[in-house]
């Protein structure tokens, strides 16, 4: 059968501005295009998973608009289930404002109805969390609601990933009850309350702290990992041409869950995930370039 995916998080309109100009204070500058996209790391990884053939189930807000709507739609055409998903009135859908300039992006998030899903509404959906064989969360919506998902998916025994983005630090006893962390290295400064502008701030350290349960993606460089014995472990990135590089950390953990989830080793299932986000990353959009199965398996052939 299908592995069984759970995504908690958030869904986002992306309001994408590419530019290669960026205004200082008080300037206007002309861009080059606009799109309003679907977008929000929960909705992304949702889509991840379900492009690669995961049976996935969302649980999430969004507000009762037409960014609700188009959002719900587009779960819903990916054969994503949303019957956890509550429509909120009187608070408009989360939308986040990008700017793409050479190929990287700077983001302005309103959480609107994703900040209202409640640890209630997470406990309405506990059978569908013991029901996964994975559950896959961010942390762009509050905290208790992820807390409430964590101590659900523990007392049943299903494994949880959780993406630590935005970067923030978690009490230890969050930090317990996540199978597997994928933080970049500023979420994992953050939440060993390191500083990464400063040198003394050891990744590799901090990932054996953690043995064999930090992720740790690098953007070009690819990801590593330590295994339970302490030992690291570097995938290396794919030299590709980069349009946009939003979205590329939710194909990753997409793919991560979903290749988990069907029992592959960690090293094949950090290779895949970072072919996933490579091809993810040649195309304009977060969503737009999440490879199906089969051109995934076709890109890990070439290899
Ligand atoms: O990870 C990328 C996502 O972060 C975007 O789609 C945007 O909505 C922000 O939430
Ligand atoms: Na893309």
């Amino acid at each position: 059968r299908k592995a069984r995916v759970t995504v908690i998080g958030s869904l986002n309109v992306d309001m994408v501005t590419v530019t290669s100009t960026i205004p200082e204070q008080g300037e206007t500058v002309q861009g080059d295009r606009f799109a309003t996209l679907c977008g929000g790391k929960g909705a992304n990884q949702a889509i991840a998973c379900a492009r690669l053939g995961a049976e996935v189930r969302f649980i999430g807000c969004v507000g009762d608009d037409t960014f609700g709507r188009m959002m719900l739609d587009n779960l819903q055409q990916e054969q994503i289930h949303t019957e956890g998903v509550d429509i909120i009135s009187e608070v408009a859908s989360g939308t986040a404002s990008i700017i793409v300039n050479d190929g990287d992006n700077r983001i302005i998030v309103v959480p609107g109805a994703n900040g209202l899903l409640t640890p209630d509404h997470i406990r309405r959906h506990a059978e569908t969390i013991r029901s996964s064989d994975v559950i896959l969360m961010q942390l762009e919506i509050p905290l208790p609601a992820v807390r409430e998902a964590l101590s659900i998916a523990a007392e049943s025994h299903v494994p949880v990933i959780l993406n630590p983005a935005p970067a923030m630090p978690l009490t230890d006893e969050m930090l317990a009850h996540v199978s597997i962390l994928t933080p970049n290295e500023h979420e994992l400064a953050a939440l060993f309350g390191g500083d990464d502008s400063e040198q003394a701030f050891e990744w590799k350290t901090a990932i054996r702290s953690m043995p064999g349960r930090i992720v740790l993606t690098r953007g070009a460089d690819g990801a590593y990992w330590s295994d339970t014995a302490c030992h690291l472990h570097h995938q290396p990135g794919y030299e590709v041409n980069v349009i946009d590089t939003t979205g590329a950390g939710d194909t990753f953990n997409g793919a991560l869950a979903v290749l988990l989830a069907e029992g592959n080793s960690m090293d094949d299932a950090v290779h895949g995930a970072v072919a996933a986000s490579a091809l993810a990353v040649t195309q304009f959009g977060a969503q737009s370039g999440m490879p199906t199965r089969s051109r995934l398996e076709q890109q890990l052939k070439e290899d």
